[in-house]
């Protein structure tokens, strides 16, 4: 049989409905809404503390999808947010569910050619993504790269990896972790909250803050 290829347009959504239910699938007694209710002003209230977040910062969303967090950490701190996805589809939900000016949003690529021309953001997060990326490393160093010397990281991620292909999602043996600590000085651990998200979740999952080396 062959092997599994690589399907990033998973995260192909058409519309607001389905870009939700793709950021926050449903889980076993709680609705894709009610994830989004409840985990988004949690997760942007910790993100706010964490990276210490000020009206002047610039921050990296990682893998922003329709900038869920972007825009709760904007409304609750003034921040501008730089919104980062690999789906086009998300890049362009995410200008109008955030609908700021001190936001926008880019490919990848795009965030390294920015890099490239001395684009550096003061903070940056990943929430959910990581897990998806099929080379996480390139990922984590291409935030590393448009990061300040000291700029913090916040990551909140699955345990197990989650690959989409096109014979589903696959788990390979790539450590997330270890990746990170990498690149990066790993500063603290948060406990996930049972009640903003479920207990499985909060099981299978890490919240984790690096600093980048000055
Ligand atoms: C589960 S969603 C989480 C979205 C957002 N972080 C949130 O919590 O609301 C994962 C997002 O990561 C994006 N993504 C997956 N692989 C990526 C990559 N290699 N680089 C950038 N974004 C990626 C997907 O398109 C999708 O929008």
């Amino acid at each position: 049989m062959a092997d599994p290829v690589y399907r990033p347009d998973v995260f192909t959504a058409k519309n607001l409905a389905r870009a939700k239910r793709i950021i926050l699938t449903p889980e076993p007694g709680r609705s894709t809404d009610e994830r989004w209710e409840k985990e988004t002003p949690w997760v942007a209230a910790k993100l706010e503390h964490a990276l210490t977040v000020a009206p002047e910062h610039s921050v990296l969303d990682y893998g922003c999808g329709i900038g869920r967090l972007s825009k709760a950490l904007m409304q609750g701190t003034g921040c501008a947010v730089l919104g980062v996805d690999i789906s086009s589809t998300m890049r362009a939900q995410a200008h109008l569910y955030v609908d700021a000016e001190n936001f926008t949003a880019t490919s990848p690529g795009g965030l390294a050619r920015m890099a490239g021309a001395g684009f550096r953001a003061d903070h940056a997060f990943a929430v959910w993504v990581l897990q998806h990326c099929y080379d996480p490393k390139a990922e984590i160093i291409r935030v590393r790269n448009a990061l300040k010397p000291g700029g913090l990281f916040c990551v909140i991620n699955s345990e197990q990896r989650w690959i989409p292909t096109d014979k589903r999602w696959r788990h390979d043996d790539k450590n997330v972790r270890e990746l990170l600590r990498d690149s990066f000085d790993e500063i603290a651990t948060y406990p996930l909250a049972v009640g903003p998200m479920s207990e499985t979740l909060v099981k299978t999952s890490f919240f984790k803050v690096y600093r980048k080396p000055a």
